[in-house]
C-alpha cells in the first residue's frame, strides 16, 4: 500500500504546555488530530479548578485562532486530582468544560511533586465517587514510587491499586495511561469495559536499551521508562490487535533541548511532529495497517462516548528525514528517516 487515509485522529494524551512552548507544539497535533486531551500538569500554573480549565482552554484557543488555515481541532480539557481535590471542585471543573480528571501519583514523573499521596484516602475516595456520579473518567499515571522499588517496577506495583479502584467504583471509567508492561496489558484485558489503556508511539518503539543501553539517550527518557522486549511485543500486539480497550494517547511531552540534555534531564518524548507517520510505520511492520484507524480514530472516541471526528488525513509512502531540532525541542526520531509522509 502506498497511501493510507485515516479519519482525523484522537490523541487522548497530550502535553501542550503553556506560553511560547504551547505556540510551538500545538500546531503539530492540530494538523492531524480532531481532538486531543490536554494534560493538566502545566507549570507554573497547574490545572486544578474550573477557573484553571477556562484559563487553559482560552490559551489553547488563542493559539489555534492565530494559525493560518485554522484547523478543526478541539482540545479536551482535564483537571489534576490531588489529595485536596473535592467533589465540589469536580462539579465546578465539569461545568467549566473538563471531561476527565488526571491523577499523578506523588513523585513519579514531570511536575508530579504535588501529586496524590494515597489512592485510598477518605477525601480522594469521595472525589472518585463524585467523578463516578457525574460521569467524569479518571485518567491515571499508573506508577508508584515506593521504597526499594526500581523505576522499571513502578508500573507493575501500581496494578493492585488499579484493581482496587475498579472494584470500589464499578461504574467509574478509568484509563491507565501510557501502559508500558506486558503485565499491565494483561491486567487491562481482564478488567471490565469501563477500564481501558492508552499506548504511546514511543513505547511501541523503545526498550530500556534505547534509553541507557548504548550511551545515555536523554531524548528517549520518559515515564514510564521503556521496558523489555516482551513488554514492547505485548504493547504492539495490544495496539494492533483490534481490541477497543487500547487506543492512542501519544503522551507527546516536549521539553526544550537544554532541559533534556543536562545532568538531571526532564522526562518526556516529543512525538507530535512525527506521530501518524511513525504509527503507520509501526502498524505496517506488524502487518496490520488496516487496523491503524481503529487505534487512532475510533476506539478512543468510543470509550469516551464521543462522536467520531469528521474529516481525514492522508499518508503517503515516501521517505523523509526528521529534523534534528524543531524550534526549541528535539523531536522523536530526530535525524533519522521515516517511511510515511503526511500529505
Ligand atoms: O515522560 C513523561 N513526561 N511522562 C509523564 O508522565 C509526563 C510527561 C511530561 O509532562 O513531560
Ligand atoms: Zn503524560
Amino acid at each position: 500500500m502506498e497511501r493510507v487515509t485515516l479519519r482525523r485522529l484522537d490523541d487522548m494524551h497530550c502535553h501542550f504546555r503553556t506560553g511560547p512552548l504551547l505556540t510551538e507544539v500545538l500546531p503539530f497535533t492540530a494538523q492531524y488530530a480532531g481532538r486531543g486531551i490536554a494534560m493538566p500538569n502545566t507549570r507554573p500554573r497547574a490545572i486544578l479548578t474550573g477557573k484553571d480549565v477556562a484559563w487553559y482552554h482560552d490559551g489553547i484557543m488563542r493559539v489555534l485562532d492565530g494559525l493560518l488555515n485554522r484547523p478543526t481541532f478541539e482540545p479536551l480539557m482535564t483537571i489534576e486530582i490531588r489529595d485536596n481535590t473535592t467533589p465540589e471542585m469536580i462539579v465546578e471543573a465539569q461545568n467549566a468544560g473538563a471531561m476527565a480528571g488526571k491523577v499523578y501519583p506523588l513523585g513519579v514523573t514531570t511536575n508530579s511533586n504535588e501529586g496524590l499521596h494515597n489512592f485510598s484516602g477518605r477525601r480522594v475516595s469521595r472525589t472518585f465517587q463524585a467523578m463516578q456520579d457525574v460521569g467524569i473518567p479518571l485518567l491515571i499515571h499508573g506508577e508508584l514510587d515506593q521504597e526499594r522499588t526500581l523505576v522499571t517496577q513502578r508500573e507493575e506495583v501500581f496494578l493492585p491499586t488499579l484493581l482496587r479502584l475498579a472494584c470500589k467504583f464499578p461504574n467509574l471509567k478509568i484509563v491507565l495511561e501510557h501502559v508500558s508492561t506486558k503485565v499491565a496489558v494483561e491486567t487491562i484485558k481482564q478488567c471490565g469495559e469501563n477500564i481501558a489503556a492508552t499506548i504511546t508511539a514511543h513505547h511501541l518503539c523503545l526498550t530500556l536499551n534505547d534509553v541507557i543501553g548504548d550511551g545515555i539517550k536523554p531524548h528517549h527518557a520518559c515515564m514510564p521508562i521503556p521496558k523489555g522486549f516482551a513488554d514492547r511485543d505485548a504493547l504492539i500486539e495490544a495496539a494492533t490487535s483490534g481490541n477497543p480497550k487500547f487506543f492512542l494517547g501519544s503522551d507527546t511531552a516536549p521539553h526544550p533541548k537544554e532541559r533534556k540534555e543536562c545532568a538531571r534531564g526532564a522526562c518526556g518524548v516529543y512525538t507530535a511532529p512525527v506521530l501518524p507517520q511513525l504509527l503507520a510505520e509501526i502498524f505496517e511492520k506488524a502487518g496490520h495497517l488496516d487496523r491503524l484507524e481503529n487505534f487512532t480514530s475510533r476506539f478512543g472516541a468510543m470509550f469516551y462516548g464521543l462522536p467520531l471526528n469528521e474529516g481525514s488525513i492522508t499518508l503517503t509512502k515516501k521517505e523523509w528525514m526528521v529534523p534534528n531540532q524543531i524550534k526549541s525541542v528535539v523531536p522523536f526520531r530526530a535525524g533519522t528517516k521515516l517511511q510515511w509522509q503526511l500529505a
